[in-house]
């Protein structure tokens, strides 16, 4: 038997309270989060416009978890050395913007912070065909699976993502592949069990996490499911 693929819980800061980012960075760590989830959007490949580089940076300054950084943008190529210089240790760009997104994936692994390469994932809106990244796996270290329409927090999860992430699973065993299977949007307790058991390994949770009354305490509690 193989040995179980590591999960990680990565808070989505988007709905923090942004006045208080310092703090909601420092209560999910507290809580023990993974990874910081960061939505980066554009306000023309998604309809809203949130965090740049200079977030991440200050971001980078105050805490050593790693930095998840999902670029929900038109031309990725553009931006992606800005999130690098920045900080970002895993950036994910969406299929449906890339150029090339074998040349793209390459291009994220190829750089270092801190003596590690970089990670690449890449994500699909609900509405795009799995079958578009098969070009693309074997050049990722993992692929997001929106269970939303990419834009906002606090959105209903939409079921049919669960059928879709059993379907990657599939298709990277029988590929031989190696990579991480992330879920976005409409995460929290009562659905965290189904998500996991849909062979999801890294756990995207905005609303479920920040609009809680204590943030640390909502991430440990869901922390503890992952377990
Ligand atoms: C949606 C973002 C998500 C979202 C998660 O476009 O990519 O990360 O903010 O937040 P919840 O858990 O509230 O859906
Ligand atoms: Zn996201």
């Amino acid at each position: 038997m193989p040995s179980p693929r590591p999960r990680y819980l990565a808070p989505s800061i988007l709905n923090s309270d942004f006045t208080r980012l310092g703090e909601s960075v420092a209560a999910i760590g507290a809580g023990g989060a993974d990874w910081v989830h960061v939505d980066v959007m554009d306000g023309h490949f998604v309809p809203n416009l949130t965090i740049g580089p200079v977030v991440v940076e200050s971001v980078r300054a105050i805490t050593s978890m790693p930095l998840d950084c999902h670029l929900m943008v038109n031309e990725p190529e553009k931006i992606v050395p800005w999130f690098a210089d920045a900080g970002a240790d895993s950036i994910t760009f969406h299929i449906e913007a890339a150029r090339d997104a074998v040349a793209l994936a390459r291009s994220i692994r190829g750089r270092e912070r801190a003596g590690r390469r970089l990670r690449a994932g890449v994500s699909l809106r609900p509405a795009t065909l799995l079958e578009s990244l098969d070009a693309v796996l074997p050049e990722i270290d993992m692929v997001l699976i929106m269970s939303v329409n990419p834009g906002f927090g606090g959105q209903k999860f939409m079921p049919e993502a669960l059928e879709r992430a059993r379907a990657l699973a599939a298709r990277r065993e029988a590929l031989g592949l190696d990579f991480d299977i992330e879920m976005d949007g409409g995460i929290g307790a009562s659905n965290l069990a189904e998500v996991l058991g849909a062979g999801v390994n890294a756990v995207v949770i905005g609303s479920a996490i920040f609009r809680a009354p204590n943030v640390a305490d909502a991430t440990r509690n869901l922390k503890t499911m992952m377990e």
